[in-house]
C-alpha cells in the first residue's frame, strides 16, 4: 500500500471551536493583527510550534501514573535516566525544565571555566544557534557564530544535507581564534535553517575537527530522531539501519547535549544538559540545584521524568517517523505543487513559506510574512509565524533592518493533526494564493524595545 496512515488511533479528543472568517476578522482587530495575542481557543489549527504540543501515548500517560515525586533519588529520574541512556550514553544526565534552562547552565560554566585572558571575547561556533542559545550566549557576553554552509542558506536549493556544519570556516576558526571557543555545537535538525538536516559524515568531520583542536561537541539535539531518520532516507549507507542504531551513532560523536524534551521527546515540557567531563558537570548541578531543583528532579515532576522516559522509546519508531516526515513532506509538497514559494526541501518540523517571493508586490518594508500570517488566520483559522523582519528587524539602537527572508513557518505537533486538517491548511492556502494580488502590507503601530513580535500591534496598510 502507498498510503502512509497515522500510526495511531485516537482515544482522547480535544474539539477544535469552529469560527467563521467574520468572527475572526473581529478577533484579528482585538488582537491588534498580532498571532500571539489571540487566544489558542479562537485557532481551528495552531501551527504556532511544534514544541510542548505533541500528544502524548496511553503508554506515557500510563507512566504518569507511576511518577514518583520524591525530592531525592526518585525511581523515575533512574528510569529517564536508563531510557536516554539507550540513546545517549553519556556520563551525567542532568534534567531541566526545558531546552533553554540546558543553555543557560551550560552556557553560564563554561563561562567560569574561561581562558587565561579575558580580554578576549569567547566565541561559540554552531550550524545556526536558535534564537534562544544565541541570547544564552550572548546574555554571558559571548559571541554566537553561525556556520553553516552557504548552500544552507539558499532557499531553493534542493540538497539533501542543508544544516551541514560549513568545515571550512569551522577549522578557519580554530585555527585563528581557537583559544577562545570553549565548545563547538551543531543543531540537529537545523530550526533556525528551516528544519534542514546535518548528515553524519558531516558529524563525524566536525567531531574530527574538535579532536584535533581539543574542543568538546555539543549537540542542540532537539529534533534529533527526524534528524536520523533524513540520514536513513538520504545518505549512503544508513538505509539499512534503524533510526535507533542512528541516534545511537550521532551521539557516539558527542561530548554532552542540550535538549528540549517538547520536540524530540514527545511531552509538554522537559528538557536536559548531558555531558561527560565530570568537572563541568559538578559546575552544572551547582548552578541546577541554585535554579531548577535536585539533580534528580531538575525542575520537574516525577511523573514528567516517566513521559519523557517513554517518549524517548517511542521517537526511534521506525512507523513513526515515516509518518512524521512523509506528512510534513506531503504538506509541503503540496504548496510546491500550488507555485507557493517555500524552503526546500521541506524539513523534518515544519513547513516555511517564502513569503517576500510569494507577494512581490508588498515591500520588505511593510511585513509580507506578517501580511501572509494574518491572512492565513482571517481565512482559514490557521496560525502560523512569521519569521522574517518583524522578528529579527529590530536592531539594539532601535533601527530597523531587514532580515535576509521573510518567511512563515507552519510547525506540525506531534501525533495531533489528521491529514484532514493539513489537507483543509492545503485548501486555505490555495485560496490565499489565488488571491495574493489583493493582500497589503501592515504597519508596526506600537512595539516594546526589544523582542518586538511576540507583543507589537500592527494596523494593516
Ligand atoms: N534549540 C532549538 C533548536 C529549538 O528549536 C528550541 C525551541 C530550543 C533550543 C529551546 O528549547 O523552548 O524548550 O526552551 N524551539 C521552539 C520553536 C520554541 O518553536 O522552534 P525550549
Amino acid at each position: 500500500m502507498k498510503t502512509i496512515i497515522e500510526p495511531f488511533r485516537i482515544k482522547s479528543v480535544e474539539p477544535i471551536r469552529m469560527t467563521s472568517v467574520s468572527e475572526r476578522e473581529a478577533l484579528l482587530k482585538q488582537a491588534n493583527y498580532n498571532l500571539f495575542s489571540l487566544k489558542s481557543d479562537d485557532v481551528l489549527i495552531d501551527l504556532l510550534t511544534d514544541s510542548g504540543t505533541s500528544a502524548m501515548s496511553t503508554k506515557q500517560w500510563a507512566g504518569i501514573q507511576m511518577g514518583d515525586e520524591s525530592y531525592a533519588g526518585s525511581p523515575s529520574f533512574y528510569r529517564f535516566e536508563q531510557a536516554l541512556k539507550e540513546l545517549a550514553p553519556f556520563k551525567h544526565i542532568i534534567p531541566t525544565h526545558q531546552g533553554r534552562a540546558a543553555e543557560k547552565i551550560l552556557f553560564s560554566i563554561l563561562e567560569s571555566a574561561q581562558s587565561t585572558d579575558s580580554s578576549k571575547t569567547q566565541i561559540i561556533p554552531n550550524n545556526t544557534h536558535f534564537d534562544t542559545t544565541r541570547a544564552n550566549i550572548e546574555a554571558t557576553g559571548s559571541q554566537a557564530l553561525d556556520l553553516v554552509t552557504k548552500q544552507g542558506l539558499d532557499p531553493e536549493l534542493e540538497l539533501p544535507f542543508k544544516g551541514d556544519m560549513d568545515l571550512m570556516r569551522l577549522r578557519d576558526l580554530l585555527e585563528t581564534q581557537g583559544d577562545q571557543v570553549p565548545i563547538v555545537m551543531l543543531t540537529i535538525t537545523n530550526n533556525s535553517g528551516g528544519g534542514q538536516p546535518v548528515s553524519m559524515e558531516n558529524i563525524r568531520q566536525t567531531k574530527a575537527l574538535c579532536d584535533e583542536f581539543n574542543k568538546p561537541l555539543f549537540l542542540d539535539a532537539c529534533r534529533f530522531a527526524e534528524n536520523a531518520y533524513f540520514i536513513k532516507q538520504r545518505e549512503a549507507g544508513y538505509q539499512d539501519k534503524t533510526p535507533k542504531e542512528i541516534v545511537q551513532e550521532i551521539f557516539s560523536y558527542a561530548d554532552g547535549m542540550t535538549m528540549s524534551a517538547k520536540k524530540d521527546a514527545l511531552v509538554n515540557m522537559g528538557g536536559w544538559l548531558a555531558l561527560n567531563d565530570d568537572n563541568l558537570a559538578m559546575k552544572a548541578r551547582n548552578v541546577l540545584i541554585l535554579t531548577e531543583g535536585f539533580p534528580t528532579y531538575g525542575g520537574l515532576s516525577g511523573r514528567d521524568l516517566e513521559a519523557m522516559a517513554v517518549g524517548l522509546e517511542e521517537i526511534v519508531e521506525e512507523d513513526y517517523l515515516n509518518y512524521r516526515i512523509s506528512s510534513t513532506a506531503y504538506f509541503g509538497d503540496a504548496l510546491d505543487k500550488l507555485g507557493i514559494p517555500i524552503v526546500k526541501p521541506v524539513g523534518g518540523h515544519a513547513v516555511y513559506i517564502d513569503a517576500r517571493a510569494m507577494l512581490p508586490h508588498i515591500s520588505p518594508n511593510d511585513y509580507p510574512g506578517q501580511a501572509l500570517a494574518i491572512e492565513m488566520y482571517r481565512l482559514g483559522g490557521i496560525r502560523g509565524c512569521e519569521i522574517g523582519t518583524v522578528m529579527f528587524g529590530q536592531q539594539v539602537d532601535g533601527s530597523e533592518k531587514l532580515a535576509a527572508m521573510d518567511l512563515v513557518r507552519m510547525a506540525i505537533p506531534r501525533r495531533v493533526y489528521t491529514q484532514s486538517h493539513i489537507d483543509y491548511c492545503i485548501e486555505c492556502l490555495a485560496e490565499v494564493n489565488k488571491n495574493k494580488e489583493k493582500l497589503r502590507g501592515v504597519d508596526i503601530s506600537w512595539q516594546p524595545p526589544m523582542l518586538r513580535h511576540f507583543t507589537c500591534h500592527f494596523t494593516p496598510k
